[in-house]
């Protein structure tokens, strides 16, 4: 069943765009499946940068994996876009995570994280480039899009795992984007206690911002369409009759979500959901929110919606675009 719901859920995602966009053999026998691959790759520009999920079953703890597909976080931030959140039932999350097990390699056994490591470890961790790459919680706070924040790591990886995925990430997966360093098993040892015991500065929870105020300005359609529901949502929620019969994830089902029959590539389809958009909008804002103030968990002021906020995935509207939202359906939604 791993194979099963990996196959139909993740590989959209994770191999797909991932692989097949930047191999032109793969790509030329990916159309005959897919002929509208092409404008796909023209019209968006999300999910083009995705992280190689085979170099993640090769080192993620299975259990916090489990953990996270219920209620990922944004671990990377300088990708725009986050993990969604799928309606995956607990057998098929624990499935998933015998899938990532059955991936791994055994790995040496190291000493358990020592503080006395530390001090050379952060030293290490500039001069072996490390920081180059990764962001590191307050500590570091830029790195290129695909590297994950190594705070989130001491809750993501096992602690022997973690120093034989720094000694050298190509043993453990060939499909490692992370450059073998040469270190030594004690430097990489160093690092991995730096990372697991330095206090990365978590930070607070700051108040979520005030709700959005619909804007008092007359907004046509047009406007409203062409900066969010063609620009952000259609494709996810295509109208199929514009589409050879293709409907999206958003609207005939798809990432394990039950089909929807929201379509919102016409004005009848936007105007037939107008009463739900609101609240699918201040939704996906929560989940920013909760990804820029903590560390792994949501803080308990924060409420856990029960559906994943929209667009999917994608960073919130900004207020501006929210705004527009709301006020042209306040205003009545003129075409
Ligand atoms: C809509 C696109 C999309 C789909 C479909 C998708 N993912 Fe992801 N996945 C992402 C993105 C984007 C990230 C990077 C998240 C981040 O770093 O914050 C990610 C990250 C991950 C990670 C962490 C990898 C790492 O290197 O940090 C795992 C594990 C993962 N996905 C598993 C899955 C599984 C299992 C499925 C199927 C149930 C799946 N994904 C489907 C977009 C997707
Ligand atoms: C050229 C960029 C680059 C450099 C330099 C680099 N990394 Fe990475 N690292 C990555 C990428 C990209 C990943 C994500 C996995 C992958 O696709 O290989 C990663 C993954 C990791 C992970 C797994 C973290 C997690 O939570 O999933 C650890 C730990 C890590 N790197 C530590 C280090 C350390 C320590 C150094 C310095 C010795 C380092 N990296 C240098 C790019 C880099
Ligand atoms: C990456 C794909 C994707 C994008 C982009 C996307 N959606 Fe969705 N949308 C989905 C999926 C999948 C569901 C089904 C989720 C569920 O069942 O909870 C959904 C469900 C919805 C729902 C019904 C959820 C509810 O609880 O009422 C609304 C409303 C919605 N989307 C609006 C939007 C709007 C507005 C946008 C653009 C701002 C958007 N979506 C962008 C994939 C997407």
């Amino acid at each position: 069943m791993a194979s099963a719901t990996m196959t139909t859920s993740c590989t959209s995602c994770h191999v797909w765009i991932r692989e097949v966009a930047g191999d032109p053999a793969r790509r030329t026998k990916a159309m005959e499946v897919f002929p509208y691959w092409e404008r796909y790759e023209k019209n968006v520009a999300s999910y083009m940068t995705v992280p190689s999920l085979e170099a993640a079953m090769a080192r993620l703890d299975p259990a916090s994996v489990e953990a996270w597909l219920a209620d990922p976080h944004d671990m990377r931030p300088g990708l725009p876009e986050t993990m969604p959140r799928f309606a995956l039932t607990a057998e098929e999350r624990s499935a998933i995570g015998a899938a990532f097990a059955e991936a791994q390699s055994p790995v040496a056994e190291t000493p358990a994280p020592d503080p006395a490591n530390v001090a050379k470890g952060a030293e290490l961790f500039v001069s072996k480039t490390c920081s180059s790459c990764h962001a590191y919680g307050a500590l570091h706070t830029t790195g290129i899009p695909l590297a994950p924040d190594l705070a989130h790591t001491r809750s993501r990886m096992e602690p022997d795992r973690a120093a034989a995925w720094i000694e050298k990430p190509s043993a453990l997966s060939s499909a490692a984007t992370m450059p073998d360093l040469g270190l030594s098993t004690d430097e990489a040892i160093a690092i991995r206690d730096y990372l697991w015991l330095a206090d990365p500065g978590w930070t607070e929870a700051a108040p979520l911002q005030a709700a959005v105020e619909p804007t008092t300005s007359p907004v046509t359609w047009d406007e409203v369409n062409e900066a969010v529901f063609a620009k952000i949502c259609a494709h996810c929620h295509m109208d199929p009759e514009q589409n050879d019969g293709r409907a999206g994830p958003g609207n005939a089902g798809g990432f394990g979500f039950a089909a929807t029959g929201i379509e919102l590539q016409t004005y009848e389809g936007v105007v037939a959901v107008s009463d739900r958009i609101p609240d699918a909008l201040h939704r996906r804002r929560l989940e920013v929110h909760r990804d820029v103030v903590g560390y792994g968990e949501m803080p308990a002021t924060v409420d856990r919606p029960e559906r994943p906020g929209m667009p999917l995935g994608l960073p919130a509207l900004s207020d501006e675009d929210t705004a527009l939202v709301l006020g042209w359906i306040e205003q009545g939604m003129p075409r």
